[in-house]
């Protein structure tokens, strides 16, 4: 089943900066009635609605600050938004963050926010708005998974863990509503150019891939948007990492295991040099 974007009320999280503020510019392209612009940067938020009004003034433009980690500011934003806008036609789920490093010397703070941000959040808006887009019978849900959201990767181990619940639940989600009228469809991109390598802290993340494999957020946007709108499970944007994650799917988890053993010596090694997350060696 398709969905359109056409005078749709829709709900898009993480819109202050990369792939979201690329797709908020995409859907008021698409002709959405209403967008509800969420991230925690009120001016960031500000600039984006400023520079969309003025592209397209027949869009109406809501924006809120809100911290998605924490659930009584998204009860917050449900309220608003049923008192302002009324019922949400399509909900994007899109706000994430990752963290980089060995496990054992994370901030606690930090990935316990990112646990909440990134299953948490997701999964209370979700509950909260497929309810009453199968009343209406109609509705469409993106989640914003990752390529990390099929594999592991040492150095990123809750990330591509709070990932794979994101794909899991995606694609089980997708199933319970067949039939409903609301579609569920996830994308998972491999690497993009935003601001997730600095907030993950390793701004190096990215460095010494193929240039062919560094999508901008406006391709990784687009191509997720029109897998949603065709109605996909899955998109996977880029030609490249798409054939890249459905052969690397197929590789036989021990030999996984042996290509990434040497993570913790480089990490540790990468950590003591230039992080102030130094790890404890052992
Ligand atoms: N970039 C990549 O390589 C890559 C690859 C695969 C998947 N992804 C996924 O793509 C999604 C978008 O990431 P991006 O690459 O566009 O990263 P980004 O440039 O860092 O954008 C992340 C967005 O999430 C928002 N956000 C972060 N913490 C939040 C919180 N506690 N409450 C509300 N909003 C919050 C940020 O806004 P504020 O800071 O203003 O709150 C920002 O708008 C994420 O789910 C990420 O996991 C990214």
């Amino acid at each position: 089943m398709k969905v359109a974007f056409e005078n749709q009320r829709i709900l898009l999280t993480g819109a202050s900066a990369g792939i979201g503020r690329a797709m908020a510019g995409m859907l008021a392209e698409a002709g959405a009635k209403s967008l509800i612009l969420v991230a925690r940067r009120e001016n960031e938020l500000e600039n984006l609605k400023r520079e969309l009004l003025q592209r397209y003034p027949q869009v109406a433009v809501y924006i809120y600050p809100c911290d998605l980690s924490d659930q009584t500011a998204i009860d917050h934003l449900l309220h608003y938004i049923s008192r302002e806008v009324g019922a949400v036609d399509i909900l994007i789920n899109n706000a994430g963050m990752g963290d980089y490093g060995l496990f054992e010397t994370a901030s606690w703070d930090k990935t316990e926010r990112m646990l909440k941000l990134n299953i948490q959040g997701l999964t209370y808006l979700t509950h909260k708005l497929a309810a009453p887009m199968i009343a209406l019978g109609r509705g469409g849900i993106l989640n914003v998974s990752s390529g990390l959201g099929f594999f592991f990767m040492p150095g990123m181990s809750v990330y591509a863990a709070t990932k794979h619940y994101v794909t899991a639940f995606s694609e089980a989600l997708r199933l319970e509503l067949k039939g409903t009228g609301v579609v569920v469809s996830q994308v998972c991109p491999g690497p993009v150019a935003t601001e997730f390598s600095e907030v993950a802290g390793n701004t190096h993340l990215s460095e010494g891939l193929p240039p062919w494999l560094l999508l901008s957020a406006e391709q990784c946007a687009r191509e997720a948007l029109a897998g949603f709108a065709q109605g996909k499970a899955l998109t996977i944007p880029g030609q490249a990492m798409h054939w890249l994650t459905l052969t690397g799917r197929l590789l036989p988890r021990p030999l996984m295991r042996l290509a990434l053993s040497g993570t913790r010596k480089r990490l540790l090694k990468t950590q003591q040099t230039e992080s102030p997350r130094i790890a404890p060696v052992h």
